[in-house]
């Protein structure tokens, strides 16, 4: 009867940290593939890479997007971005803005 209680009260107990923390996880994951040519949390290269970290999250979306669609002519962005869906690019800017450069 008591090992029944706890478990209950484990089962009801679990769902709400470990939901905000696979958001987190999914973010920084996705963002990860990035760090292999932008720098290890979108902090640049410099001469090479453009840093990602801190710009304003639209001005992200808005030149990912344009990778995505074509609008923007790229080397190798343009085959990247359409790896991603329009929510996957909404997180990748998000967590990007919320870096400190
Ligand atoms: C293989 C190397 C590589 C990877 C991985 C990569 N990028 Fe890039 N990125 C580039 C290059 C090169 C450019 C310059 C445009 C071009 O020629 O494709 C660029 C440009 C950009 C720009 C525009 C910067 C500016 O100031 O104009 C953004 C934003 C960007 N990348 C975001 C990302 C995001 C987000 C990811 C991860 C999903 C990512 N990149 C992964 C190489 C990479």
């Amino acid at each position: 009867m008591q090992r029944k209680l706890l478990l209950a009260a484990l089962v009801a107990a679990a769902p709400m940290p470990v939901l905000a923390q696979s958001g987190d996880t999914v973010a920084r994951s996705l963002a990860a593939t990035c760090a292999a040519c932008h720098g290890t949390e979108g902090r640049g290269v410099p001469q090479a890479f453009a840093a990602l970290a801190g710009r304003p999250k639209s001005d992200l979306v808005t030149i990912l997007q344009g990778y995505k669609t074509g609008k923007i002519p790229a080397t190798v962005m343009h085959q990247l971005a359409k790896g991603y869906t329009d929510q996957q690019i909404e997180t990748i800017s998000a967590y990007f803005a919320a870096q400190k450069n």
